[in-house]
């Protein structure tokens, strides 16, 4: 069978959209711009939400990209056939111009025709919303796919649970969406089971989201100023569809899984058959992408940096149970960027950090477990005389506090002649995660879709802050991230030591100077190289030759930026810088608000 490689589907894609007019935009950082709804970019649509409501785009109305993503929230299912932390994900918008019909067409003929991807009608599959209390069954995509000569018993209808998409946070844009799926040629697990079902004989490999309504705070959809398609299919599982197995047997794993396999003792394992291997490929290759994003992330106990951090401590445990030796998990991350950086070069930029950083976390990881297996002779010690039953608390206390997985406390404990009550670990491990999940939620209220007066307000004065940097600082200062709540703003920016009082203050004087000046804020579109001509900063993720906005506030700043601001400096009230600490190495973090 012809075996598909990932540079064929990129390309491919791309191309075929382009033969529809989409134009080709950047590819974001994985590490969300000022969008607190969510930690990581975890669909191609994010950058996108300001264009999808409304504003418009640079580039266009039909836009198409690649986009690196990273979905978290499984860790534990990850080593399956089909689901990564990292992948890539191909998407192609219409913003506020085609639609339903345009959409199911295209999608119908890049999968089958003979040009294109070509794959059996068989074997396709699709769901359809079914309609709810607030918006009606989509009989008209139904009808699309029958006319492009779907069988009716490969059409589904699915409730909300399966066929709406979004938004991102608690608000933003979403809609009901058209599901695509291809049987894997695995039996069916019931007489019942149909697209919707996760046993693994269909496999969902694109997804047409018709993004038309809003949803608001109070939990109301409301119709959008305009009608967006927002696709997004999975170029990890395109492969497992096109060429059979899974997406460990794809180019992308092959030298990482190999590399595992040169480093482990484990000679007679087959790498992309084993859970083991397939967790340490998976977790390796999404931690090389987080630190070697250029926002500066590096592990932590908090937000992003606590994500890496356990991606990169599991991945150490099971590197443990193959016997790979200390260092080795850099050594596969170097697999990764090898793989990785012809399509994302900043892997490449950044190597050093990266395999410092996993070498540094791999030396604090091994401490922690020293101390674990301390504390694992406490609670032996402990219960010595009453049992030989480990409790759930001091399993999850293990787990919580010093990294030990669950297997690895029954592993020693059996050893001892001991057990852990695993039901009470469960329940300790659900009831954390419920707390923690609940946590994230009300963190992270707000994001782009937040066009908030207080946002927009504190959206310029990150612009004026920025350059009050460069001229207090010098023109090395560059933006690292950014990240608004309607309370206040974080600025990231690269800086080599903490800022001397006076450098604060000299800082918040300009600001407010220029807001003083009740500067007006001016937007324009040009090219990349016309920006750059015109100095202006904060150019990242932008590619030659493209369009984009730039913002000018007076003559005082010039940024390029996808907005909203406010029209008026004035506007902005007084500004305060609340505090200044290190972000990471060389990267200093400001967060500020307006009174
Ligand atoms: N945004 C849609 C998804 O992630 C396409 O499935």
């Amino acid at each position: 069978m012809r075996q598909y490689t990932s540079e064929e589907i990129r390309s491919k894609y791309l191309d075929f959209f382009k033969s529809k007019n989409h134009q080709v935009i950047p590819n974001a950082s994985v590490i969300p711009e000022n969008d607190p709804t969510s930690l990581f970019t975890t669909a191609g649509m994010q950058p996108l939400v300001p264009y999808l409501l409304g504003e418009p785009h640079p580039q266009g109305k039909r836009v198409v990209n690649v986009q690196r993503c990273i979905r978290t929230g499984d860790i534990e299912e990850i080593g399956d056939d089909t689901h990564c932390t990292f992948f890539e994900m191909l998407g192609n918008w219409s913003l506020g111009d085609y639609f339903k019909k345009e959409s199911i067409r295209w999608s119908w003929e890049f999968l089958t025709s003979e040009e294109w991807l070509h794959i059996p009608k068989e074997r396709l599959f699709f769901t359809v919303f079914a309609g709810d209390q607030d918006v009606q069954r989509d009989e008209e995509s139904y009808s699309l796919w029958l006319d492009l000569g779907v069988d009716a018993e490969h059409i589904s209808f699915q409730s909300k649970e399966h066929n709406w998409w979004g938004p991102v946070g608690s608000t933003g844009p979403c809609g009901p969406d058209t599901e695509i799926f291809i049987d894997t040629g695995k039996e069916k697990c019931s007489e019942s089971c149909d697209p919707s079902c996760d046993c693994g004989k269909y496999l969902e490999i694109w997804n047409n989201v018709f993004m038309e309504y809003y949803k608001n705070d109070k939990g109301e959809f409301t119709p959008l100023s305009q009608k967006n398609v927002d696709t997004g299919m999975g170029l990890e599982r395109v492969l497992v569809a096109l060429n059979g197995g899974t997406v460990y047997n794809t180019d992308l794993f092959e030298e990482i899984l190999k590399k595992i396999h040169e480093l482990s003792d484990q000679k007679d394992v087959k790498p992309t058959e084993s859970k083991d291997f397939r967790i340490i490929a998976d977790h390796i290759r999404t931690a090389t992408f987080i630190l070697g994003d250029p926002k500066g992330i590096t592990p932590s106990n908090v937000d992003q940096g606590y994500v890496l951090r356990r991606l990169i401590r599991r991945a150490i445990r099971y590197s443990k149970l193959l016997n790979i030796e200390e260092g080795g998990i850099a050594q596969i991350s170097q697999a990764v960027i090898e793989k990785y950086s012809s399509v994302y070069p900043e892997l490449n930029e950044n190597r050093d950090k990266i395999i410092q950083e996993l070498n540094l976390e791999e030396q604090k990881f091994g401490k922690t477990i020293r101390q674990g297996l301390k504390e694992f002779e406490k609670v032996i010690k402990r219960l010595d005389e009453k049992t030989t039953v480990i409790d759930g608390a001091s399993a999850f206390k293990l787990y919580d506090t010093y990294g030990f997985p669950i297997e690895l406390t029954q592993e020693l404990a059996t050893e001892k002649g001991f057990t852990v009550d695993i039901n009470e670990y469960q329940e300790r491990f659900e009831e954390h995660r419920k707390k923690s999940q609940k946590g994230a939620e009300q963190k992270f209220k707000g994001g782009l879709a937040d066009h908030t007066e207080e946002t927009t307000r504190l959206h310029t004065a990150t612009h004026l802050l920025h350059e009050a940097l460069r001229r207090v600082l010098g023109d090395s200062v560059e933006q690292r991230g950014s990240n608004i709540t309607s309370k206040r703003l974080r600025f990231d920016f690269s800086f080599g030591r903490k800022l001397l009082p006076e450098e604060i203050s000299e800082v918040e004087t300009i600001v407010n100077q220029a807001i003083k000046d009740d500067l007006t804020v001016v937007n324009q579109e040009m090219t990349l190289e016309e920006a750059k001509q015109q100095g202006a900063i904060g150019l990242f993720e932008s590619k030659y030759g493209e369009i984009v906005k730039v913002y000018s506030i007076g003559e005082f700043s010039k940024e390029v930026c996808g907005g909203p601001h406010v029209k008026h400096t004035g506007e902005l009230g007084t500004f305060k810088i609340t505090k200044e600490e290190s972000s990471s190495s060389g990267v200093r973090r400001i967060k500020a608000v307006l009174k």
